[in-house]
């Protein structure tokens, strides 16, 4: 199959950004087509870490990388990101950064929205305060500013006159100054120069790539869990994550997204907040914070810990047509005595296999847990399968029966190379 999409089938925090560096190689084009700057991509080369929350992680290996329609696009940290990246020496230009121009921007009375509702709210839904939602929400209204406006000066006007009349009784209602219109026009047309050269029909390109023969990859953010539509809603993100919106986030056909690898983490974590049935509150969870460093890219917060959940992965992967996973992490559980791995969960004294729409719902679940040996010898740095304790293929084996789906790879550090391949996806 030429195209590959990646997709994160928890919540999150998966290790996308190592897979997808990983896979770039084989790649000729790399595609984010949801989500923005709340992702967090970490990539670990030699001795260089790149933290990339924006640019698809193709860019560090100089391949043709786009932002597609689908993602919200807050300009100034697109630059910002730019430049750190110039400074780590990966270079980078319109020759091969694509920003679709039908993109929607966040703009700073985004943040300000997200991060006073957030402030505010007594329900929270611990958001990055990256302005995602809002963004989204004005994408949704038809009232927000996209790529393309930026060089039309009157199409601009016209746009903020009408945004800023919808922002300013939410900005009143909680109690944020008003917002200028000739200041907000200004900033933009002094950035629009920065932003400009890489606007493109990034459909147009991308299309002509696959004719071309050309393989892509698309780069998935956040994870299924978290989709507007089939996540823990309300406490998800504002766009879908699951992998068919890989073709409309990108203005690729639905054939588009070929291979769909989900990225799947050995046990489980959440940031913010929602159900998290098989969460930790004991030692063992304070173990798997500390060794898989579960501390979020981008707001510096520690992620919730819990054993794996196969009920939900199972889910994931026929929401998202999942082909087959790399695992991620199994070296965090080196040396714990025993593991456990949740295969149902018990509600009203009835078994139920998936995860049920409603909160209350949710949060009755009790985990139905499997528990197996662990292993004291350690799968840090595997390189292949043989190198691998017998207890933690079992554990592997184990979870490829109760998702119902292969292991494509798997992921033994945050090294580029310490990845086992089982089966090539770009092959499969
Ligand atoms: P938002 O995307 O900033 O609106 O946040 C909504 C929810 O998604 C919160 O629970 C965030 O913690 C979560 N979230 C957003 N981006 C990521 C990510 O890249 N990894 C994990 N969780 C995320």
């Amino acid at each position: 199959m030429a195209n590959v999409t990646v997709i994160g089938a928890q919540w999150g925090d998966e290790g996308k950004g190592k897979l997808v560096d990983w896979l770039s190689n084989r790649a000729d084009v790399v595609v984010r087509f949801q989500g923005g700057h709340n992702a967090g991509h970490t990539l670990v080369v030699g001795n260089q870490v790149y933290k990339l929350s924006l640019l698809p992680s193709g860019v560090v290996q100089g391949k043709l990388s786009i932002i597609g329609n689908g993602v919200v696009v807050d300009p100034w940290h697109l630059i910002g990101e730019i430049e750190t990246l110039r400074g780590q020496g990966v270079p980078i230009d319109p020759g091969m950064l694509v920003l679709a121009d039908n993109a929607c921007l966040i703009l700073p009375i985004h943040r300000d929205l997200d991060q006073a509702r957030e402030a505010a709210a007594t329900n929270k839904i611990g958001t990055t305060g990256r302005g995602i939602g809002p963004a989204y929400e004005d994408k949704v209204g038809r009232r927000a500013i996209r790529v393309a406006d930026l060089a039309d000066r009157e199409a601009l006007e016209a746009k903020i006159d009408r945004l800023l009349a919808h922002h300013a009784p939410l900005r009143r209602g909680l109690g944020l100054p008003e917002a200028d219109p000739a200041t907000l026009l200004a900033e933009l047309l002094a950035m629009a120069p920065q932003i400009l050269p890489y606007a493109q029909p990034a459909w147009l390109l991308l299309g002509e790539q696959v004719k071309a023969g050309k393989r892509v990859l698309f780069e998935g953010a956040q994870g299924a869990l978290l989709d507007v539509d089939h996540g823990t809603y309300p406490y998800v993100t504002s766009s879908n994550t699951v992998a068919g919106q890989a073709a409309a986030g990108s203005g690729l056909g639905p054939k588009g997204p070929g291979y769909v690898l989900g990225i799947v983490k050995a046990y489980t974590t959440r940031v913010g907040e929602g159900p998290f049935p098989t969460e930790l509150f004991d030692e063992v969870g304070k173990h798997l914070g500390v060794v898989g460093r579960e501390v979020g890219t981008v707001t510096g917060r520690s992620r919730r810990c819990g054993w794996f959940d196969a009920a939900l992965v199972r889910q994931s992967v026929a929401l998202n047509g999942i082909a087959g996973i790399a695992l991620t992490k199994l070296d965090v559980l080196d040396g714990l005595p025993s593991l456990k791995i949740c295969t149902g969960y018990r509600l009203d004294g009835q078994d139920i296999g998936y995860l049920p729409a409603g909160l209350k719902a949710q949060a009755a679940l009790t985990p139905v847990y499997e528990e197996m040996e662990g292993w004291s010898g350690t799968t840090q740095g595997a390189r292949t399968w043989k190198d691998l304790p017998a207890s933690a293929v079992k554990y592997v084996r184990r979870i490829e029966e109760l998702i119902g789906a292969p292991v494509a790879l798997l992921s033994t550090s945050p090294e580029r190379d310490d990845t086992i391949l089982m089966r090539d996806p770009f092959q499969d």
